[in-house]
């Protein structure tokens, strides 16, 4: 409004102006000029922008969303008009600026959502689908290690171009290792927020820790970023028909095993016959053939897996893409085929455990060994590229398609369950 008071100020000086000229035709000219100028400042200045971290969408609960962004500097009535209401922002103080939240509750599909500083337009318009257009089909990406920069041989924006490629991915999850190399919240905007401003305005994801995380104090950090679900560290969402489990196995050797081993084992047990699908995602691998170690503690967790119906396994960690076969209590292939088709028969309670570590970062001198025993014997499918796993849930089919950076198909597979 301000701005356009300026602007008839500024018009009525110009007029006297061109009175002035005496020349018709250098009055004519200058006219235009000045028209050409006011439609393109009215184009350009479409809103005040304030210097910022763009919106993030976190997970609050069922029924509702988090919108998370960033400002330099302190603002008087920071708020979030989502589908046209307006929503009051609290303040997040951060060492770097100051961390803006809106809680949003989800009822439209498809929704528009603006940043306001009281009546000042303060963003673009962001878009994004939240809730699933029919009950129980939506689809969700999974990948990890993330945050490298390019000059470091990173390649987060592209996972953003591919990540933004695929339609109606209405959750993602990051599997650990979010920034590199030490986890600090100074590298998050350079490293991960600037370069997937695109996918994290319009997706709600979810994080989990990784190994780097915990190289700088998580509380001053890591959950500085994030919100916490629980505790932050092990959690459990549930989206439509299937329940996502969240672990934290820091080193590899877990934040507080034996406690967090109690509650997977309760969360599991009170989840049986009550969704389709279960999932669970933590950083490190259990069994592999790639050139990490295998963790232990991964491993010590197949028997409930195995007991509970777990569907999929995700981790990170390794860089570089990697899906075993179907796997038993103690963790030995029970489907031995390299197949792509699995029904509720040949799974029988048998799990698949997928690496999906290359996000943002390849391991540069290898990913699996394919000529050694273990590699024969456990995995269905292995490529050494970046890459997104992009899972599409519909009732009780389950499609995985895992694309490399040119948006290639690289692995597939379907479990029915019908
Ligand atoms: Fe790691």
């Amino acid at each position: 409004m301000k701005i356009y008071l300026l602007y008839i100020v500024l018009l009525q000086t110009l007029g006297k102006f061109i009175g002035m000229i005496k020349n018709v035709f250098f009055q004519k000219l200058f006219f235009v000029f000045l028209i050409s100028a006011l439609v393109s400042c009215t184009k350009t200045i479409d809103y005040n922008p304030v210097e910022f971290r763009e919106p993030y969408l976190q997970y609050e609960s069922g029924d509702s969303l988090a919108v998370r962004w960033f400002t330099k500097s302190e603002l008087d009535r920071p708020m979030v008009s989502w589908n046209g209401t307006f929503y009051m922002s609290k303040t997040i103080d951060h060492r770097y600026g100051v961390i803006y939240e809106s809680i949003v509750p989800i009822t439209d599909y498809e929704n528009q959502y603006i940043l306001y500083n009281g009546s000042e337009k303060i963003s673009d318009v962001y878009t994004t689908s939240t809730l699933d257009a029919n009950f129980g089909e939506y689809k969700f990406f999974a990948v990890g290690d993330i945050g490298q920069p390019s000059s470091k041989g990173g390649f987060t924006h592209e996972l953003n171009s591919l990540i933004n490629s695929i339609d109606s991915l209405q959750l993602g999850i990051w599997l650990g290792d979010i920034v590199y190399f030490h986890g600090r919240s100074s590298d998050y905007d350079d490293y991960f927020f600037e370069p997937l401003a695109q996918s994290l305005s319009s997706i709600i994801t979810v994080p989990i820790l990784g190994n780097h995380d915990y190289y700088s104090a998580i509380d001053d950090n890591y959950f500085q970023e994030w919100k916490r679900i629980d505790n932050g560290h092990y959690f459990k969402i549930v989206k439509d028909n299937s329940l996502f489990i969240f672990l934290d196995s820091k080193n590899g050797r877990f934040y507080k095993y034996e406690e967090q081993k109690q509650w997977l084992e309760k969360t599991l047990q009170s989840a049986q016959e009550k969704y389709d699908w279960i999932f669970v995602s933590l950083h490190h691998n259990g069994r592999t053939a790639t050139y990490k170690r295998e963790y232990k503690r991964v491993i010590e967790l197949y028997p409930l897996f195995a007991k509970y119906k777990v569907d999929l396994v995700l981790n990170g960690h390794s860089h570089t893409y990697e899906r075993l076969k179907p796997m038993d209590r103690n963790g030995n292939v029970f489907v031995t085929e390299s197949t792509s088709f699995y029904d509720q028969k040949t799974m029988n309670n048998s799990f698949i455990s997928i690496t999906a570590g290359a996000g943002g970062k390849l391991n540069g001198h290898s990913g699996v060994d394919d000529s050694s025993e273990k590699f024969k014997e456990y995995v269905a499918k292995a490529v050494h590229v970046g890459h997104l796993p992009v899972f599409s849930v519909r009732g009780k089919v389950l499609e995985c398609k895992v694309y490399n950076q040119d948006v290639e198909l690289i692995d597939s597979f379907t479990i029915n369950k019908e």
